[in-house]
């Protein structure tokens, strides 16, 4: 599938995808999107000291790059999944590591690392990305926050379906959530239905909310 560089409201890149009229993030900004979602409302509202993540998918790393940035004194484990990676034509150009201020050489690691195996990015963060679809995933391994970050409902609905959350919530471990910049109301029921509790925050730019779902509805 064709893919476009594209410069979104915060100054950062972002892929445009015409076959899909379908952007990888937010037009009113990627990093500012990324930061709000995955990394405020996901990465930094877990207490866990060694957090194991899982992320829909890995697209331009821009997830990946911010959780690494932000992982202060803990320890992470991060899975991606990624069927259908870029290529170094397009990771090469992307500007997220000039705009956080982060190394390019760092960046670049995280694209041409390994895929299917782990791969030890820093002391405290191993690295494992696969080409597998969320569908055929199969993990010993369970997670405390899953970045649901997929193309939204309306253009790729195979991601958006019981089966898929039905798996994400075996996927946690007892006190994880998944989170997502996705509000609408069908989704959320779906979450309800296969037995998360579903919280509404405030949205990232652009948006008004935004989702976190909790597996066990004891924490806040
Ligand atoms: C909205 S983009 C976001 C990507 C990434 N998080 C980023 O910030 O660039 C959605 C990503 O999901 C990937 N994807 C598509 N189908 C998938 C599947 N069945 N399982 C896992 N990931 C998938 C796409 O290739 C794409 O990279």
């Amino acid at each position: 599938m064709k893919k476009e560089l594209i410069i979104t409201k915060d100054g950062s890149h972002s892929l445009f995808v015409p076959d899909l009229n379908e952007t990888y993030h937010s037009v009113h900004g990627s990093i500012s999107e990324a930061i709000h979602v995955f990394i405020n409302s996901g990465l930094l509202s877990h207490r866990k000291k060694n957090i194991n993540i899982l992320e829909m998918g890995f697209g331009t790393g821009l997830n990946t790059l911010l959780t690494l940035k932000n992982i202060k004194h803990r320890k992470i484990h991060y899975t991606s999944l990624e069927p259908y990676p870029i290529s170094s034509e397009i990771y090469n150009k992307l500007n997220f590591h000039t705009l956080i201020n982060s190394d390019s050489d760092t960046f670049l690691e995280l694209h041409t690392s390994n895929w299917e195996e782990e791969v030890f990015i820093s002391e405290n963060f191993t690295l494992y990305k696969t080409q597998k679809k969320i569908q055929n995933f199969i993990s010993k391994k369970k997670f405390d926050i899953i970045y649901f970050d997929a193309f939204s409902p309306e253009k790729q609905t195979e991601m958006w379906t019981t089966e898929v959350f039905e798996k994400c919530f075996d996927l946690l471990n007892k006190d994880g959530f998944l989170v997502t910049y996705c509000a609408k109301g069908i989704f959320r029921r779906t979450l309800k239905s296969v037995g998360f509790e579903v919280i509404s925050l405030d949205g990232p730019p652009g948006k008004r909310q935004m989702t976190r779902a909790n597996k066990s509805t004891y924490q806040k």
